[in-house]
Parts: structure tokens; C-alpha cells; sequence
């Protein structure tokens, strides 16, 4: 079952002044997707990057880029993240007054869509949306910041959510805590997809990136 877990790390945890080279150094390190949080200032008191940057690293790495757009407006900027070479495009649920909508416009930019939840937000907010769906992506954390404690109560979320989802192909993705000790429920939960800043941007460059990655991966088995 570990064998189709994919991880994900968060640069929101890697060196900014080094960013290519991060991005470089952890997709040879095993990293399955590269994942980027974007941060408003607004939707979260953090503020991070957008579709430039976005754009100026796309050339590190080959793998799906997965864009997890914690802003208040996503449908201002959908165009320019699908420009900058993101694969996935992640909104939350809480910022948009029209998710159909906006999950219809993302995959007609060729991009895979997804769906944030808030530790508070019932999953139940999807029930008429899945079929526009690929990707859930349940905040195991409040988001904004890097290093927070895991929420223990999302276990139970992710397992409604699979059960939800029945037999599309929807992937569980869930970010906030990872580490090898809670990656085990979520994925005993349903959870395919793990992203981790904290835990993977840590020790000795990739040779520390690429240890951490089979901590979390072998902690799964
Ligand atoms: C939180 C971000 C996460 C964060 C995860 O708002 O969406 O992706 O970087 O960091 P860790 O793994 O350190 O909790
Ligand atoms: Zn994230």
C-alpha cells in the first residue's frame, strides 16, 4: 500500500534564498510532487509566492507541481498559476463563493482540480461537487505556517471523505504535522498523497532529504 503513497514536500520549509537548488536537491531526494503553498496575507496572516515564482523554479524539476492556493480570490489569478506550470491547483473551500465554478475553470486550463478543507470544515461542502473533483487536500493543521502539531480529529475527516468519494478517482492528499509518526493513520484512513515541510527540509541537504522521505514511506508500511 506504501508502494503508491506519494509525497509531497512543502517548500514552504526549504531554504528561499536556494530555491531552485531545494527543489533540485529534493526531487532527486525521491520526492514524488513538488508542493507549493501559496499565501495571501489575507486568507492566511502569512504571505509566501505566487505564479513569478512559481514560473522561475519551474525548470528545477519535472514532477507535478501541486499548487495549494490559500488565498482569498483564487479565481483572479486561476490563468497565471496554469502559466507558471502548475499541475494541480488546490483552492480552498472557505474562498470561493462559487467552487463549481471555479473547479470547472481550472480543469479547463488543463489543470488537475483540487479542494482544500479547514480543520473546521465538514466534507459534507462537497457532496455536489465531486464528480468536478481530483483531489481533496485535508489540512491536518490550521494552515498558514509550517511546524504545527498534527490535529488528530481529521483522522475521522478522512475516512468520511473516503467513504464519500466511493469509487472515483479522487486522491485524499493531507498537509499539516506529517512526520513518520502521524503519516501511519492518515493513510490507514485513506490518504494517498503526504505533504511535509518540517519533517523533509531537515539535516544534511539531499542526502538528509532523501533519509527523511524513507522515514515517512517506511513508517507506512
Ligand atoms: C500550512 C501549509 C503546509 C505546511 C506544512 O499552511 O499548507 O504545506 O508547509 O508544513 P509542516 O509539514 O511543517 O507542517
Ligand atoms: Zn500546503
Amino acid at each position: 500500500m506504501s508502494d503508491d503513497i506519494i509525497i509531497a514536500p512543502s517548500i514552504l520549509a526549504s531554504d528561499f534564498g536556494n530555491l531552485s537548488a531545494e527543489i533540485a536537491a529534493v526531487d532527486r531526494a525521491g520526492a514524488d510532487w513538488i508542493h507549493l503553498d501559496v499565501m495571501d496575507g489575507h486568507f492566511v496572516p502569512n504571505l509566501t509566492f505566487g505564479p513569478p515564482i512559481i514560473a522561475a523554479v519551474r525548470g528545477a524539476s519535472k514532477k507535478v507541481f501541486d499548487a495549494h492556493l490559500m488565498v482569498s480570490n483564487p479565481d483572479a489569478l486561476l490563468e497565471n498559476y496554469a502559466g507558471a506550470g502548475a499541475d494541480i491547483i488546490t483552492v480552498h473551500a472557505e474562498a470561493c463563493d462559487h467552487l463549481d465554478r471555479t473547479l470547472g475553470r481550472i480543469r479547463e486550463l488543463g489543470c488537475k482540480a483540487g479542494v482544500s478543507l479547514n480543520p473546521h470544515t465538514p466534507p459534507q461542502c462537497l457532496d455536489y461537487v465531486l464528480d468536478r473533483l481530483d483531489l481533496i487536500l485535508v489540512m491536518t493543521v490550521n494552515p498558514g505556517f509550517g511546524g504545527q502539531s498534527f490535529i488528530p480529529a481529521m483522522v475521522d475527516k478522512i475516512a468520511l471523505i473516503k467513504d464519500m468519494i466511493g469509487d472515483r478517482e479522487i486522491i485524499i492528499e493531507v498537509d499539516g504535522g506529517i512526520t513518520p509518526e502521524t503519516a501511519p493513520s492518515v493513510v490507514a484512513a485513506g490518504a494517498t498523497a503526504l505533504v511535509a515541510g518540517s519533517a523533509i527540509f531537515k539535516g544534511d541537504g539531499e542526502a538528509g532529504y532523501a533519509e527523511n522521505i524513507t522515514a515517512i514511506r517506511t513508517a507506512c508500511q
